[in-house]
Order: structure tokens, then C-alpha cells, then sequence
């Protein structure tokens, strides 16, 4: 898609095309009319003729993987699940209720927080990636550009509380998402716990508990005493039967960054969470209008990892600078193309950057007339 052969290159600048390739001869260039020269080449040869090359049409998506899946190639993939809810109604209580019933974190004995997501393995042989809520910011970038990580949202609601400011966001994000939402009706150990009047604002807000002959799943928990926390489980898991999530797990990765930061050792790092393919060691990547090498990665244990599949959390280092949360990440051919495309991207963010200020003080222009 980059190149343009040196007949092409003629007939856009209204010259001979013997002409060129004289031209070309000249510079040490030996040439046919049919041969393709790349940007750079054109370049020189068009500005010999005082023309610019402009890169019009640059299309990435030749550069990225495009690769069609066939149905054959899809596997069962992991849920992966953010947790919402209105402040203080037990969401980081319940994700460490959970991730004691992970049977790899039980055998390591004791929990440590690496990353803001959780890969649980359960007795049962199942697992269930979940976001913590710092995943919260990523959540709505990427709903604001169309794309998703989520499958299932688990709602968190104080049975002794009820539905709150924040627990109204949560649902009308997850709506807007078309995010299935799992409700967990928290604190039910507490004296004061009252789930049917949490079912009943529920329902006012479109989520009509199963009990009630709604489709809403709704499952009454303590994160304090555990109670519950293994039929929540299940129900994940179910939910995500009904959902039949599948991916490709043998083609270039492609996913999205969690969260970033700029670690004073290891430079920039990110937690990307792999949508498709698998990501190793080594692939050159592209993420926002950054390029990049996997230098290492390590999983939501802190434990360094060559490969990560569908679904699954893993901090990587070697970005080329700071991503945000939100950004896509891609893995390419190699390191130029990555180059190259994080180049074209930055380019194309300084435009829109510039013709905004453009557009900003021409109205102000205008108010003050
Ligand atoms: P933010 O992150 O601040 O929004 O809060 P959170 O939703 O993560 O709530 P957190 O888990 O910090 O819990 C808030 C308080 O409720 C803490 O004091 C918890 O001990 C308490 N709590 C959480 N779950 C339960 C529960 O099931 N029963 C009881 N009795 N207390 C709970
Ligand atoms: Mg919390």
C-alpha cells in the first residue's frame, strides 16, 4: 500500500515517464517503468521533479494482523468481569472474599496485590478474570471509542444501603455497554440487610430479579463472611456459558491497556489485558501512538510469564512511553512496521491537536466580534 511504481509516479506529476526514469538513472537509481518505490524513494525522485510526496492513504490496518477467523480456530475463553458499585458497599471486600476461593493463590498462602486484575482459578477447574475498580477508568475510555473489555459486570449493592448515586452510573454504563450485569446483594450478614427492598429498586431500574420472573441474576452475599460467594461463582460461570465467549488464541495478540505508569527501574509499564491471539516475549507491539517490545511480562502475581491468551491480565514492560488507559495494543510484524505506525498515529494526533487549537481561538475570534 506504500509503494507507487515509477510509471504512477510520473503520470501524478505530469511528466514523462522516460523522463523519470532518465532522471533516476541519473541519481544511480537503474529503474523500470513497473517497478514500485517506496516512500522514501518517491520522495527523493518527486522532489528532483519539485513535487512533495504526501502519505495519503496510509492504512494501518494492512500493517496490523488482519486475520479472519474461521469458526474452527475459535476457543472458550475465560469471563472477564468488572466489579462496580457505589462507594463503600464492599466491592474490594468481595474481590479478596474471591480470590480466596482461587486454589493457586490458596496454595501460594499469602494474597499480594500486582496488578488491578485477577485471574481466578477455581475448584472446579473454571476461571474468572476480574477488574478491580481501578479498571474503572479504562472501562469508560473505552466505551467513549466503541470498544469493550468486559463481559460481565457484578453489581455491588449494600443490602443495608440500597441503590445509590453511584450504583445508578454503574447500571446505565453497563446498559449502555450491553454489558449483562450480575448482582450481588452485599452485607447480608449485617442486622439491618434488607434484599428485597434492594430487588425492588432494582426492578424499578429495568433489573427484574429471577426470583421476581425478571432475567436479572441477583445473588445474596456477605464478602465478610463468605457466605454466597461461592454460588456468585457459579453463577459468572454460567452467565458466561450463555455468553459462549470464544477467541483465537494462535494468531498475533491484540488487546487493551488497564492502567499505565512509569516505573522508576523498569521504565514504562502497562497491564494489558489480551482480547485475542497470544502475546510473548519478544513481539514488537504498537499501543496508542507508542511502539514497543515485550521485554517481559508478569502475570497478576507479579510471577514473570513467557505467554498470555485470551482474557488474561499481564503487566508489560518495554512500551516506547506511557500509554493511557483505554488504548488499544497491537502486535506486528516487527519493530519498523510498529515504528511506523505509532509514527503515522502521532502525526496524525499533533493535526487534530493543532487544527483544534485552530478551530478554539477562530471562535474566540468570533465572540469577541
Ligand atoms: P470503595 O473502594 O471505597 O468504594 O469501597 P468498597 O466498595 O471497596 O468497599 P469495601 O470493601 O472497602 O468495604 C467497605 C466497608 O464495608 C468495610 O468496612 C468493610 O469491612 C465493610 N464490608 C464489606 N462487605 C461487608 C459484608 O459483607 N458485611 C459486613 N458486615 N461488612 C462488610
Ligand atoms: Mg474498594
Amino acid at each position: 500500500t506504500e509503494a507507487i511504481t515509477v510509471g504512477d509516479l510520473a503520470k501524478r506529476m505530469g511528466v514523462k515517464a522516460a523522463e523519470v526514469v532518465g532522471r533516476m538513472m541519473k541519481m544511480g537509481m537503474m529503474v523500470t517503468l513497473n517497478q514500485s518505490l517506496d516512500t522514501d524513494d518517491a520522495g527523493i525522485v518527486a522532489s528532483e521533479f519539485g513535487f512533495e510526496i504526501e502519505r495519503v492513504g496510509f492504512e494501518e490496518e494492512g500493517l496490523l494482523a488482519a486475520h479472519e477467523d474461521s469458526p474452527e480456530e475459535m476457543e472458550t475463553r475465560p469471563p472477564v468481569v468488572t466489579i462496580m458499585g457505589h462507594v463503600d458497599h464492599g466491592k474490594t471486600s468481595l474481590l479478596d472474599s474471591i480470590r480466596h476461593a482461587d486454589v493457586v493463590s490458596g496454595e501460594a498462602g499469602g494474597i499480594t496485590q500486582h496488578i488491578g486484575a485477577y485471574d481466578v482459578h477455581l475448584p472446579n477447574g473454571g476461571q474468572v478474570v476480574f477488574l478491580d475498580t481501578p479498571g474503572h477508568e479504562a472501562f469508560t475510555q473505552m466505551r467513549a471509542r466503541g470498544s469493550q473489555v468486559t463481559d460481565v459486570v457484578v453489581l455491588v449493592v449494600a443490602a443495608d444501603d440500597g441503590i445509590m448515586e453511584q450504583t445508578k452510573e454503574a447500571i446505565s454504563h453497563s446498559k449502555a455497554a450491553g454489558v449483562p450485569i450480575v448482582v450481588a446483594i452485599n452485607k447480608i450478614d449485617k442486622p439491618g440487610a434488607d434484599p428485597e427492598r434492594v430487588r425492588r429498586e432494582l426492578s424499578e431500574r429495568g433489573l427484574v430479579s429471577e426470583s421476581w420472573g425478571g432475567d436479572t441474576i441477583t445473588v445474596e452475599v456477605s464478602a465478610k463472611t463468605g457466605q454466597g460467594v461461592e454460588e456468585l461463582l457459579e453463577m459468572l460461570q454460567l452467565q458466561s456459558e450463555v455468553l459462549e465467549l470464544t477467541a483465537n488464541p494462535n494468531k498475533p495478540a491484540r488487546g487493551h491497556v488497564l492502567e499505565a505508569r512509569l516505573d522508576k527501574g523498569r521504565g514504562p509499564v502497562g497491564t494489558v489485558l489480551v482480547q485475542e491471539g497470544t502475546l510473548k516475549a519478544g513481539d514488537s507491539f504498537v499501543c496508542g501512538t507508542f511502539a514497543g517490545k515485550v521485554r517481559s511480562m508478569l502475570d497478576d502475581r507479579g510471577k514473570p510469564v513467557d505467554l498470555a491468551g485470551p482474557s488474561i491480565p499481564v503487566e508489560v514492560q518495554g512500551f516506547g512511553g506511557v500509554p493511557e488507559a483505554g488504548d488499544e495494543f497491537s502486535v506486528v510484524d516487527s519493530e519498523k512496521v510498529a515504528r511506523q505506525i505509532a509514527d503515522h498515529r502521532a502525526m496524525k494526533k499533533r493535526e487534530a491537536e493543532l487544527s483544534a487549537k485552530t478551530k478554539t481561538s477562530l471562535e474566540g475570534f468570533f465572540e469577541k466580534m
